[in-house]
């Protein structure tokens, strides 16, 4: 098979063929999601909140993150695998950037890392990319800094903070980014910013005018019914096909019929 690469995706937005993305934060659902065609596979720090049942992004460890990514790298044959960079392994120092990024790309096999941000990184961003080491921007909403937003609603609707969109993705462009995620702004802005620029867009409540699309597995899988923002398809839902597995078994085990005879030694 052949590998998914950076330039792929250039070739795609060249194309005007969509980039699928998923987050994956495990070996098993990796593999599924990498056999599927998925071009992209992002080991995403909501692993804080879906995996670790977080309330925010925040607390995940870079060795935590590592951890999961190690499971995702395992899996996978054909996709490209980013990694987040965790809140706090690479903000106001670009040396501990790199040194995270490394660390990240050393330990677990990862092709990429992300961070969350523009202006305010652009020495850290700038020095990961000086050692060879690819960068996805993020920008919009960057839940590493929800307790600056103060909610999760959408960013960049005022004409200040678009324009400091349209000066940072533009910079993330020039600093040699290869892509970025732009998260819950106007579609009508993304659109444009995706028109504008030459590297891929890939959008999360974005609207429909990026290059790309990614959502949270969990979420667009139905597993956790909690979250329902304006931005997620459910492509299934898994939280009743779980629950009436859960409830078969409990039925199972309590009336004597698992296990049977042909399933015992
Ligand atoms: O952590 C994550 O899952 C992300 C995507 C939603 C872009 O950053
Ligand atoms: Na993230």
């Amino acid at each position: 098979i052949k590998r998914v690469t950076t330039n792929t995706l250039k070739e795609l937005k060249t194309k005007k063929e969509k980039i699928v993305c998923l987050t994956a934060y495990d070996f098993s659902m990796a593999t599924l999601v990498d056999a599927a065609g998925i071009e992209v596979i992002l080991v995403g720090d909501s692993a804080s909140n879906v995996m670790a049942g977080h309330e925010t992004t925040l607390p995940i460890t870079l060795d935590q993150m590592i951890y999961h990514a190690q499971g995702v790298i395992r899996a996978v044959k054909r996709a490209l695998v980013v990694v987040d960079l965790p809140f706090g392994s690479y903000q106001g120092n670009s040396e501990e950037a790199l040194r995270s990024a490394i660390k990240i790309m050393k330990e677990s096999g990862a092709h990429a890392v992300k961070m969350e941000g523009g202006k305010e990184i652009e020495e850290s961003i700038a020095r990961v990319l000086s050692a060879g080491i690819p960068v996805m921007g993020h920008l919009g909403l960057t839940p590493q800094s929800i307790y600056k937003f103060g909610t999760y609603t959408v960013r960049a609707k005022e004409d200040e903070e678009a324009q400091q969109l349209r000066d940072n993705v533009k910079l993330l462009q020039d600093l040699g980014c290869f892509a970025v995620v732009l998260e819950k702004i106007p579609a009508k802005l993304a659109t444009e910013v995706s028109e504008t620029l030459e590297i891929p867009t890939i959008g999360i409540g974005a609207g429909n005018g990026c290059d790309g699309q990614i959502l949270v597995i969990h979420d667009m899988l139905g597993i956790n019914k909690d979250f329902s923002p304006r931005f997620l398809r459910r492509y299934a839902d898994l939280a009743t096909v779980m629950n009436t597995a859960f409830t078969n078994y409990i039925t199972d085990v309590k009336s004597g019929d698992f296990p049977s005879k042909k399933e015992s030694y």
